[in-house]
């Protein structure tokens, strides 16, 4: 073996499937039974409809290197996300657009009407000096489009009052003066034909890899284990950085999402993929439908049944799994130390949204995974 890589989501495949390219024997070992990290998806029995088992995954991109890459080991369809919000019993579209506001103030603004609107609701706070998040969000769109979509959803979100959230939770609130509600702005967006499991496994499927599951780098029991390894031949680390040095610089703190899953005898059940629920009195953030992410199974689409999560969001103990970086100040000082001990692990290279304690889309791990191929391993 010249390399082990630690995780097989999309920033560990990526290496391993360069290296492999390259002529390297690669071994990945992932603690779970699957591959492809948080972009796993799997045909739910009963329907066939296929979930995504850790929260939706939507591509997109505007990366020349990535898209070229990507589309090695996939075909994409032409799907284009869109989102809705329902507030009050009656539905909106998302990103705030001049279609929501429209909507929302039962009026008929042109673009140049609706930004001056906003200006002057936005003008009661200060959003650049704003101490806490509900300043911060009023101060960016007015008091009335912040109550209405974006408060209770983030105080849902974070299971904290806006008032007590830091400002800095949100930089910027979007809002598209057009009618235009496509979620991404991305030059290139979709979902992969086959689905994202053939595509993880597709680049996984080389001669020079092999992929043990079921394998945690941490258990002594099995021989590829952190003690055994280190220093003996190059890592790729991608699982949790402050677990790799044993917590010793703290735990780094993570939010987390439950996904309630159901099987409805419906043929359709919201129509629309994703459902934002922005009010209080409802428990969850989001209701997701799978078979709208893909109406050209038109077999699968067309049964009388249909599969949603609903989605709650709460912060990540150590047995949950993390899935967005909190990012306190004390979060900051840790991945700074970490770094330190990261940078005196003899080739033992960190990388990915866990490895680095960051969000990252999928075509920014790969993007990265790129990178730390081209400038530090080939
Ligand atoms: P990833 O988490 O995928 O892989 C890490 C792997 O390491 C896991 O398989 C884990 O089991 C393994 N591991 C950890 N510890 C280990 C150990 N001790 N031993 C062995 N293996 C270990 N992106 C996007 O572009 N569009 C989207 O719509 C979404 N949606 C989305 C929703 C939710 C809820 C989340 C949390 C994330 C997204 N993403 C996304 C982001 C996407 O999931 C992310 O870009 C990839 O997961 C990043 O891949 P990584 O390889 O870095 O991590």
């Amino acid at each position: 073996m010249d390399l082990l890589v630690v995780g097989s989501g999309l920033f560990g495949l990526t290496i391993a499937e360069r290296a492999a390219e390259a002529g390297r024997k690669v071994t990945i070992i992932d603690r779970r039974h699957h591959l492809g990290g948080n972009a796993y998806s799997e045909a739910e029995p009963t329907t066939g409809i296929e979930v995504h088992r850790y929260g939706a995954h939507l591509f997109h991109t505007s990366n020349e290197t990535v898209w070229e890459y990507v589309n090695r080991f996939t075909k994409f369809t032409n799907y284009q996300h869109r989102v809705y919000s329902t507030h009050k019993g009656i539905v909106y579209p998302l990103p705030i657009n001049l279609g929501t506001i429209n909507q929302f103030f039962d009026a008929a603004y042109t673009p140049a009407e609706a930004r001056a609107l906003i200006a002057e609701q936005a003008g009661e706070f200060d959003a650049h000096s704003a101490t806490n998040l509900e300043e911060r969000g009023i101060g960016l769109i007015g008091r009335p489009l912040f109550e209405a979509f974006i408060r209770d959803y983030t105080a849902k979100q974070w299971q904290t009052d806006a008032r007590e959230l830091p400002a800095s939770i949100i930089s910027r609130l979007p809002v598209r003066y057009t009618y235009d509600n496509r979620y991404f702005n991305d030059t290139y967006e979709g979902l992969p034909v086959d689905g994202y499991t053939a595509w993880l496994e597709r680049m996984a499927d080389h001669k020079n890899i092999e992929v043990k599951l079921s394998t945690d780098f941490f258990d002594e029991s099995q021989p590829l284990h952190k003690k055994a390894v280190v220093g003996q031949v190059p890592i790729v680390y991608t699982g949790p950085v402050d677990r790799y040095f044993d917590y010793e610089a703290g735990a780094l703190s993570w939010r987390t999402i439950d996904l309630e899953e159901e099987v409805l005898d419906i043929q359709d059940f919201q129509g629309t993929s994703v459902m934002n629920y922005p009010d209080a009195d409802a428990p969850y953030t989001r209701i997701h439908e799978f078979k709208h992410f893909h109406p050209e199974r038109k077999e699968i689409f067309a049964q009388e049944k249909t599969v949603i999560h609903r989605e709650f969001s709460r912060f990540a103990t150590r047995d949950d799994e993390p899935y967005y970086p909190v990012n306190t100040p004390t979060d900051r000082e840790g991945v700074l130390a970490y770094r330190e001990l990261g940078a005196g692990e003899k080739d033992v290279h960190f990388g990915g949204r866990l490895g680095t304690y960051q969000y990252l889309d999928m075509h920014m791990a790969i993007g990265s995974a790129l990178s730390m191929w081209n400038n530090q391993l080939a």
